[in-house]
């Protein structure tokens, strides 16, 4: 008999259907992917296993069978289950060390050697040894979602339930704790389920079901997945119908006349989308309303500094701006990307330094109420009103720019059908998964069509055909409204998309180049992310 065994299970939230008759099993020791399009259905099922979630179905864990979240209960010691996003489950007021106390309290642990040694390990896995005294609302997005990770697994539980756990991670880190969940599921013997937006994880894992619609439409090692869809991929052609072009591929039903491409997992999703709608909509931007003259350069930073007390988060950084351009801002959590931003926004008072803006040297609140029109910003944190549906947040952004009405419901709807969230409008953001509410707060940040574009991390936890749209969008962005647009993020591949890219490490600039100079200068690496961690680790 299995260890783990899903019969059925169905999630309904009111009249919707999250998912439907999903049945899977696992063993000890196995780690099993979630993969799917955001509001696929992945963390209804993850909150049914996990015991939190209304279902009907049944589910055995180790001899405990449980039908509903009560019955659940006396199973619930040996689960541990991270929700999806950033933080959630952390308090902000409360540090680091005494985050890990009250969950050692709340699951009732010993202090013996063995603990107080998995704990000293966790806190240095994740880079957060040194950080212990420092609240959790003061840490950076991808610190805050390693404290989560540690805190889910200071238990040691033996069904271990990850909601997209390395969203908004970075690559060295990501390494880090997949070789920590690696050995534990040996070492203890454990079950993991673990979603992710990354696929190259996805490959590590021993099985992964594909979630589509609220079904698990397949299952498969990620190489058998890979199989179902290798002759719709092509390398990058032009073609009409029934396809899809983006990062040098070209996915086809129709035979194409150009040699096949490596599929990667990604390819999964685009032909199930083309199978499905049979065409994936190409976002279309049209020219600017109202035509502006835009300067050569349009930021200038220099010697940026940031300091919080004793500690340096942003330490003189020079980084220019042009007109036009997109400019990744790269680096490790907490290297100081959005705190630089934030600087860029006036949303942090500069310490020292310069900040030239469209021209204009930024001295003081007056300078830069003159040049709010021209910005736009997607934070890292989720930040537009939880209160008003995704229409009523559009429909009050809009009003605030003092965009008409009748024309503002037309921008919103052409953005809803380009970035794929037509069909949710009318729900609160709070009832929607992560990366469909990043791709209306990039909506947010473009209705009042800004000169210069600020995104943190816009495209994490955000799945494969939006973020592909996404950065459609972007580049046309730049060549039809010549937008200049500062990007982080934490998925390598898209470094690659940006004319130039910027890492900082440790709050110091330390590169600043396009990718192609870069590839030159590392001939050995195979992918952008091989550039970062053999620079991260030189470096170190
Ligand atoms: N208000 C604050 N008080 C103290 N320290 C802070 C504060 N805000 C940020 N920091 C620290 O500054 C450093 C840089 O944080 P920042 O958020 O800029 O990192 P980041 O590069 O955006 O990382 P991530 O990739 O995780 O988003 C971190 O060590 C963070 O804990
Ligand atoms: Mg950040």
């Amino acid at each position: 008999m299995p260890d783990l065994e899903v019969k059925k299970v169905t999630v309904r939230y009111k009249e919707k259907i999250a998912i439907k008759d999903a049945s899977f099993e696992a063993n000890s020791g196995e780690i099993v992917g979630f993969i799917g399009a955001d509001g696929s259905g992945k963390s209804s099922l993850m909150h049914a296993i996990a015991g939190v979630k209304k279902f009907e179905g049944e589910i055995l864990f180790k001899g405990h069978i449980y039908h509903n979240p009560k019955e659940a209960e006396r199973i619930k010691q040996h689960i541990g289950l991270m929700p999806q996003g950033i933080g959630l489950v952390l308090y902000p007021l409360l540090t680091v060390k005494e985050h890990l106390d009250f969950f050692t309290a709340i699951r009732n642990l010993k202090k013996d050697d063995e603990y107080l040694q998995y704990r000293e390990r966790l806190l240095k896995m994740v880079g957060l040894f040194e950080f212990q005294n420092r609240q959790a609302g003061h840490l950076s997005g991808g610190m805050q979602q390693k404290l989560s990770l540690i805190c889910t697994l200071i238990h040691k539980p033996k069904l271990l339930i990850l909601d997209e756990p390395t969203t908004g991670v970075d690559p060295v880190s990501r390494r880090e704790l997949w070789q920590i969940i690696d050995e534990i599921r040996k070492k203890d013997n454990i079950i993991a389920l673990i979603s992710t937006g990354y696929m190259q994880e996805a490959e590590r894992m021993d099985k992964i079901l594909l979630f589509e619609n609220g079904q698990i439409i397949a299952k498969g090692t990620a190489e058998e997945l890979k199989e179902l869809v290798k002759n719709y991929v092509y390398l990058e052609t032009e073609c009409k119908e029934e396809c899809f072009s983006f990062a040098k591929r070209t996915y086809s039903l129709k035979p194409l006349n150009v040699p096949h491409a490596d599929p990667e997992l990604e390819a999964v999703f685009f032909i199930n989308a083309l199978k499905k709608y049979k065409n994936i909509p190409e976002i279309n931007v049209e020219e600017r309303e109202i035509k502006i003259e835009i300067p050569e350069v349009v930021m200038e930073a220099i010697g940026l500094t940031k300091r919080f007390n004793n500690f340096i988060a942003n330490d003189h950084i020079d980084m220019v701006l042009k007109r036009g351009e997109i400019l990744g801002l790269l680096g490790a959590n907490g290297a100081g990307k959005t705190t630089f931003i934030k600087m860029l926004l006036g949303l942090h008072p500069i310490d020292e330094g310069q900040l030239i803006l469209l021209g204009k040297k930024i001295e003081s609140y007056k300078d830069r109420l003159e040049l709010k029109s021209k910005i736009g910003y997607v934070s890292q944190k989720f930040a537009l009103y939880k209160d008003m549906t995704i229409r009523e947040n559009l429909i009050y952004f809009a009003n605030m720019h003092q965009i008409p009405m009748s024309k503002a419901l037309k921008k919103i709807d052409k953005l809803a059908d380009g970035l794929g969230f037509k069909e949710y409008m009318d729900y609160l953001p709070t009832e929607l998964p992560l990366g469909i509410n990043q791709r209306f707060s990039v909506a947010v940040a473009i209705l009042h069509e800004p000169v210069i574009l600020f995104l943190d991390e816009p495209t994490s936890g955000v799945d494969a055909i939006a973020r592909a749209q996404l950065w459609k969008l972007l580049h046309q962005l730049k060549q039809k409204w010549g937008i200049s647009i500062l990007i982080t993020t934490h998925y390598m591949s898209e470094a690659e998309y940006c004319d130039r890219v910027v890492v900082l490490k440790q709050g110091k600039k330390i590169i600043d180049d396009t990718p192609q100079n870069l590839y030159q200068k590392f001939p050995d690496a195979k992918n952008f992310e091989d550039i970062f961690i053999k620079f991260h680790e030189e470096k170190n």
